[in-house]
């Protein structure tokens, strides 16, 4: 999730859903970039110690440079790589990648395809859909499980459906996922003799909809994104049997272990806790620290410890069931060892 798939955030996961099989997935890259330049390249996030389970999502507009940055991606230790088909913003629009990319099906096919037929190309191919826009006097619900019968006959891997339509840009998350039309997408798949697995995304707001989610809609996997940046031990409570509960002392744990992972990171793997940046234009951000001769990327993706990532990461932390937290904690602050020692303040720890 752009702004929120950090690697040492990535890291907490791990930690704290021990042998649970997770998948991360990065947050979106543009996959030009990524195919043309060295530099960016090397500034991107790596899997490292999270390993071959790691898979990169790229927006891209043309089968070439999907491919080129999958090849790329490949090289650099990903597990996988995701074709993102499902970003609502007014940036993919623009640049007509995401959910604007799925209002021509023949280019996202075609982009796909030449992914899977590469024989170069040896990691799984992803892509992330969501509810498709109704057109032709059919649903989109009829037009999704189409979208996705298309796909699986291709031979992509995974497929991701986030069960909403692309909403307005006033209301982004409109109404409940219609975990309905996911269920029909797996349904399809299988009537089909398609390989492809399927992952549902949707209206996770517990642990206890993690299971549910599985069983009506029978998919391969699930995806969680808002609730697992405020209890990112979600998935380790599904796999022990565990409901929700012991709230304050579940968040103390949580900030423990993410307060630990940030320490252990300075000077460790590379990474040090990095105060300046700031937003660039379309939502993306800029290092605040660019060395001398080092080109200034817009970074869509900040994956270090950067101040304004931690701010974030404590806020949803921090915020209460079902809110995403007030931006007026750590308003303020300046610095990220700052942010540590008020978090650690309030919650009288040493
Ligand atoms: C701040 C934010 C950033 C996101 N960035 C991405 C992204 O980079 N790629 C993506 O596929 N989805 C992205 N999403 C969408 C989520 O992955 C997910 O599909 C959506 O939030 C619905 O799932 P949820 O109800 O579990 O949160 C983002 C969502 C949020 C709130």
């Amino acid at each position: 999730m752009v702004g929120c798939s950090d690697y040492p955030y990535l890291r907490l996961y791990s930690s704290l859903n021990p042998a649970t099989p997770i998948v991360h997935f990065t947050e979106m890259y543009l996959a030009s970039t990524y195919a043309n330049s060295p530099t960016y390249r090397s500034q991107s996030i790596t899997p490292r110690s999270l390993g071959p389970r790691t898979v990169i999502q790229f927006a891209a507009t043309s089968p070439e440079t999907f491919l080129e940055a999958a090849l790329q991606a490949q090289k650099n230790g990903f597990g996988g790589v995701d074709l993102n088909l499902g970003c609502p913003q007014s940036r993919a629009r623009e640049g007509g990648y995401g959910s604007y990319m799925a209002e021509s099906w023949d280019l996202c096919l075609a982009v796909l395809s030449l992914a899977v037929d590469c024989d170069d190309l040896r990691i799984p191919v992803c892509v992330k859909i969501r509810i498709q826009e109704p057109k032709d006097g059919r649903t989109g619900g009829e037009r999704t499980i189409q979208f996705v019968g298309l796909i699986s006959d291709l031979g992509v891997d995974m497929i991701t459906i986030h069960g909403r339509v692309r909403g307005t840009d006033d209301d982004r998350r409109f109404g409940a996922a219609d975990l309905g039309v996911v269920k029909r997408c797996v349904e399809e798949v299988q009537r089909r003799g398609g390989k492809t697995k399927v992952i549902s995304n949707g209206n996770v707001r517990g642990v206890g909809d993690v299971g549910r989610n599985l069983e009506y809609t029978g998919a391969d996997g699930i995806m969680v994104g808002e609730e697992l940046l405020r209890k990112p031990d979600l998935f380790g409570r599904y796999a022990q049997g565990l409901g929700e509960g012991g709230e304050e002392e579940r968040k103390v744990k949580i900030v423990k272990a993410y307060l630990e992972m940030l320490e252990g990171l300075e000077g460790g793997e590379g990474m040090r806790l990095e105060d300046g940046s700031k937003s660039g234009k379309n939502g993306g951000m800029i290092r605040g620290v660019v060395d001398e001769g080092e080109e200034e990327f817009e970074r869509m993706s900040v994956w270090w410890t950067n101040l304004e990532v931690v701010k974030s990461h404590f806020r949803w932390i921090l915020a209460d069931r079902g809110d995403r937290g007030s931006k007026r904690n750590f308003a303020k602050t300046k610095k990220v060892l700052d942010v540590i020692k008020g978090v650690k303040k309030r919650f009288g720890l040493a």
